[in-house]
């Protein structure tokens, strides 16, 4: 039976009872609309800890763009029915006012990773996202957090956030979860036209086959030109970005000489897509 709990202080009252009987408890933080992707990660954190805790909340300090996030897909009395299959101890659900109640006025700002990609394309975002998974470590004081690889520099940041303000937490990348066709699994997928969805794998597609040229020896900047080129030509609309960096710092890089991470972020009609492989 999963219960579901809406205030902080209830949390922290069941938490801290695990906690007493020496029970490890591993958070899995969502904005809910949850898919084969989000539930990979709640069997991972259920194999690392003894209670998991899911975290809904569509957290609107991240979200730059209104429209994004009113458009955000909600249904909860669903997403409740899939963690209940899934054997999930606690769904942790607040409302906006319990996470920034009357006279809140404090932002978590990571920067260096944070600046490039995401960072650049969507002002604000990280910080949203730092402060509000700050909060839940704050509020769900798991040992443990599993987060996807599907948003890498969003792992990064997190990563670098707990280092730098010494939160006992350790955190967990997983890897990405794809549809059958390449697709990598999004909450926002559900937006994509039929169409659309027939698309939408070129841009995984072509991803692959740069990294695989790129690793047997092609040279890094006309390959990545012409797969900027062939993602356009197979019906993305513009591409925000498409780049390699290093996989840790996110560092631009002109070789392969440490571990090297493609990522890009494309549109595909009204739709924004994000994904990102090793090299
Ligand atoms: P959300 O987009 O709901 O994603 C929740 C978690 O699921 C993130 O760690 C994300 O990387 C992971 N995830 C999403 N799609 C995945 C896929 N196809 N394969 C594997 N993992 C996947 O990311 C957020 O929410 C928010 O920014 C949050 C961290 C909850 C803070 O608000």
């Amino acid at each position: 039976m999963t219960q579901v709990i809406r205030a902080a202080a209830q949390l922290r009252d069941k938490v801290a009872g695990w906690k007493r009987s020496g029970i490890l408890v591993g958070v899995v933080p969502t904005m809910g609309a949850l898919h084969d992707g989000h539930l990979s990660l709640i069997r991972e954190a259920r194999r690392h800890s003894d209670r998991v805790i899911v975290t809904i909340f569509v957290n609107p300090m991240q979200f730059n763009n209104p429209d994004d996030l009113k458009k955000y897909p909600r249904d909860e009395a669903r997403d409740l029915a899939l963690l209940e299959a899934a054997g999930v101890d606690v769904l942790f659900a607040p409302g906006v006012e319990e996470v920034y109640p009357d006279g809140f006025c404090t932002c978590v700002s990571v920067s260096g990773v944070s600046a490039p990609l995401e960072g650049a394309f969507r002002p604000g975002h990280f910080d949203g996202m730092a402060t509000v998974v700050a909060k839940l470590f704050g509020m769900t004081q798991a040992g443990r957090a599993f987060f996807g690889e599907k948003d890498w520099q969003q792992l990064q940041v997190v990563r670098r956030l707990t280092l730098d303000l010494n939160i006992p937490v350790r955190v967990i990348g997983c890897p990405t979860v794809r549809e059958e066709d390449g697709l990598a699994m999004s909450s926002r997928n559900v937006r994509l036209s039929t169409d659309e969805r027939r698309i939408a794998p070129v841009l995984w597609r072509e991803m692959q086959a740069a990294a695989q040229a790129i690793r047997s020896g092609a040279e890094i900047a006309p390959t990545m030109a012409a797969a900027r080129e062939r993602i356009l030509r197979g019906g993305y609309r513009s591409i925000d970005y498409l780049e390699l960096r290093g996989a840790d710092d996110l560092r631009p890089v002109s070789d392969l000489s440490e571990p090297v991470r493609m990522l890009a972020a494309a549109w595909l009609g009204d739709v924004r897509l994000i994904d990102n492989i090793a090299v």
